[in-house]
This record gives structure tokens, sequence and C-alpha cells, in this order.
């Protein structure tokens, strides 16, 4: 499984991919403008750390402009997915292209026939947002429980990117669902390796090899 950082911050993506433990970044507009960066500048230096992946999104909602901001964002770098919203719009955009061998990530996705069309249409990732649906009070990851089984029936190359993730257990659900990827806030990456026990277990043989003969 692939993780994803969901941010647009240099350092945290820096922080994350010297660890060696992140696949790719998603941005959003609403990350973007926490930068108080130049979009495509900011989305140039994020792909010159050497990201293999990285979603950069349209803010165009009529077709025309979408696959003109599309087209744009493609020749930055080859590690970009273009992000498309997931409309009738970005859906006429997404296999426009997809033809032309642009990588789509259709975000917005909140049901599983929303993300059996982004997969008809050749979206390279599919983006179902489990925290905003937590939040309205309907379990989030149950959608990505629909989602894995529907794109293995047809064999979609599709790929399943849960995203509005807010804690670890939704990455632990993510994985047992089979999910592909999941892209999450630095605060949760970071909190992936840790665990009490480890650190206690840690100071316990840190103790002890005092106690060994030394020299
Ligand atoms: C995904 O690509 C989105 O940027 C993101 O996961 C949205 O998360 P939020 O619901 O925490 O804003």
């Amino acid at each position: 499984m692939q993780l994803f950082l969901d941010t647009a911050s240099v350092t945290e993506i820096r922080t994350m991919w010297e660890i060696g433990i992140l696949d790719g970044v998603t941005t959003n507009p609403t990350l973007v403008s926490k930068e108080g960066r130049k979009f495509e500048e900011l989305i140039r230096e994020i792909c010159a750390i050497g990201i293999p992946s990285v979603s950069a999104e349209v803010v165009a909602t009529d077709v025309e402009g979408m696959l003109k901001e599309g087209r744009r964002l493609r020749e930055i770098h080859p590690a970009i997915y273009v992000k498309i919203p997931m409309t009738p719009a970005g859906l006429q955009a997404t296999k426009t292209l997809a033809k032309e061998g642009t990588r789509v990530n259709m975000t917005l996705v909140f049901s599983a026939n929303q993300a059996l069309l982004a997969a008809k249409v050749g979206a390279a990732y599919v983006s179902p947002f489990i925290g905003r649906l937590d939040d309205q009070g309907q379990v989030g990851m149950d959608l990505v429980r629909e989602i894995v089984p529907i794109f293995r029936n047809y064999r979609y190359a599709t790929k399943v990117l849960v995203a509005s993730v807010r804690h670890p257990i939704h990455v632990l659900e993510a994985a047992t669902a089979g999910a592909d990827i999941a892209t999450m806030p630095f605060a949760v990456m970071e909190k992936l390796p840790l665990h009490p026990l480890t650190d206690l277990g840690l100071a316990r043989f840190l103790k002890d090899w005092e106690k060994v003969p030394k020299g």
C-alpha cells in the first residue's frame, strides 16, 4: 500500500521523504492557499524533491477550462497527476485527458457509483473522501469497502486513493479494505511509527545495556 501526504508544505514533504516512507503527495486549493506561494512555483518545488506522484488540482469547472489547466499542469513535471472534481464536466475532461496519456486523480468522490464512472472514463486514481463522510454521520470507510470489489470485479486499473483521512485507524482500515493508497495530513503520518511500548521497550534495553561490562 502506498502512503501519500495530503499537504502543500515543502517542509512536511521533505521530512517524510527523508524518513523514506513517502510514496506521493496530494494537494488541493485549500492546502495550497495555506502556503502563501504561487501555485505552479510551489508544485515545481515539490516535484523537484523527487516525489514520484504529485496531485495538482484544476480550479476551472467547465470542460474547456479543465482541459486547458490539466494540459498545462501535466507539462510541469512527469510526476504530475491532474486532480479533477467529480462532476459531469469533470468526467468529460478526464476522458479526454486520459486518452492523451495524462494521469487523472478524480477528487471529491462520495459514492461508489461516482467511483465506477471515474474508472470508466480512465482515471488513474479515484479519491473517496472518508473523513468528510464520517463528519456527516456516515461510515466513510464503507465506501472504500464498496469500491475495492467493484474495481476488482471489472479489473479496472484505476487505483483507490483513500482521502480525507483523519487518524491512524483510517489508515489501518484502508489497508485491510485493500485500498491502493491512503493520503493523510502530516499529523497522521507522524503518528504511524509510534507506539508507547516501543518507547518503553527501548528505554529498558538501554538501561539494561548500562549493566553490561564495558571495555
Ligand atoms: C484529497 O486529495 C484531499 O486533498 C483531502 O484528503 C481532503 O481532506 P479534508 O477532508 O481533510 O480536507
